[in-house]
């Protein structure tokens, strides 16, 4: 029996204990004592998104980050078995990067607006329509995107890929707000795709003022999935593991971050002394994962996640090249 009963000193609720109110522990902490247990049985490890909510975060996960760390320290890990709580594209490139071990995925249909709003055969269009321009993919995409690409990119180095290529002019997709906030730090010209990120093209920059108004001195964090006009308005810009980072360097009195949800509750945790101020917007396709869907993919070890061999080894190259940059 792992179902262990609700205790108020377990040391992982101290971690959390200041957003998960007991009545919610409750429901947890048997999911959680056994997913520890199953990790040891399965000789697994969790990676977990800045996106996941706090008991995922902060008392299931091994290695938590933004895609560019998930993807590294994907890499790096001995365990053979890879639970990847994050969206699909997160565990895809976990297993392009470890083709010999099991990646497994709790909700294969933890999708992205981004990944979904472009085609491998709209890339090969835009190859054709602008023949030598490198592709520069955002790690936001299918392993079949990636595979007609270039080299990718994530938020944390996007603007260092572009300059990195030595050329004049690049097409990246499929982010347009990324791109064009990338565009605004660079001379190289962009070629831009038009996906957007649901959660995130729905900030606005009104909002922003008006936050700052509401709430005198508030540090504006913001992330470059956001409008240009919200990143204009904004104090700092950066990847989520970026974000966290500063909030951890500066202390900020008060802070506000331009993102999903969880993300506030889980650095909050790790910063007490700053006060966040919390403008929601939920990520559907992360909440797809569940303590009880992690667990179960551990009993069950499913759901494997699978790529076409047509098109692993040159999804792989792009992967790679990006981490060799
Ligand atoms: P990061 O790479 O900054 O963690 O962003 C991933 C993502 O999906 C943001 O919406
Ligand atoms: Fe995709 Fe946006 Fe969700 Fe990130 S927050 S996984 S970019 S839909």
């Amino acid at each position: 029996m792992l179902d262990v009963p609700f205790r108020p000193a377990d040391p992982l609720y101290e971690r959390v204990k200041a957003v998960i109110p007991p009545v919610e522990w409750a429901f947890f902490a048997g999911d959680i004592a056994a997913i520890l247990e199953l990790k040891r049985a399965r000789n697994a490890v969790i990676l977990a998104h800045n996106y996941q909510t706090p008991e995922i975060f902060h008392c299931v996960a091994d290695i938590v980050g933004d895609s560019l760390a998930l993807a590294r320290e994907a890499m790096k890990t001995d365990a053979q078995v890879i639970v990847l709580a994050g969206v699909h594209f997160m565990a895809e490139t976990a297993k392009l990067l470890n083709p010999a071990k099991r990646v497994l995925s709790p909700d294969l249909d933890a999708g992205c607006s981004l990944a979904a709003s472009i085609t491998a055969a709209d890339v090969r269009l835009l190859r054709e329509r602008y023949p030598g321009v490198p592709i520069v993919t955002y790690v936001n995409s299918s392993a079949a995107v990636k595979a007609e690409s270039d080299i990718c990119c994530t938020s944390a180095n996007a603007r260092k890929i572009v300059e990195g290529l030595g050329v004049p002019r690049v097409i990246m997709l499929p982010d347009e707000y990324l791109a064009q906030n990338v565009a605004a730090q660079t001379s190289v010209e962009i070629i831009a795709w038009t996906g957007h990120c649901e959660v995130h093209e729905r900030f606005s920059a009104a909002e922003v003022r008006e936050l700052r108004q509401r709430y005198p001195g508030v540090s504006v964090l913001a992330h470059p999935e956001c409008p240009p006009e919200v990143v204009a308005e904004a104090d700092f810009t950066g990847s989520t593991a970026a974000m966290a980072d500063y909030i951890g360097k500066y202390q900020p009195a008060r802070v506000v971050l331009m993102t999903e949800c969880s993300m506030s509750d889980n650095v909050a945790l790790l910063n007490p002394a700053v006060e966040f101020i919390r403008p929601c917007n939920l990520c559907p396709h992360m909440k797809r994962i569940t303590l009880p869907k992690i667990r179960r993919a551990l009993e069950t070890m499913r759901h494997a996640v699978t790529i076409d061999p047509a098109v692993a080894d040159r999804a792989r190259r792009a992967v790679e090249r990006m981490l060799a940059l």
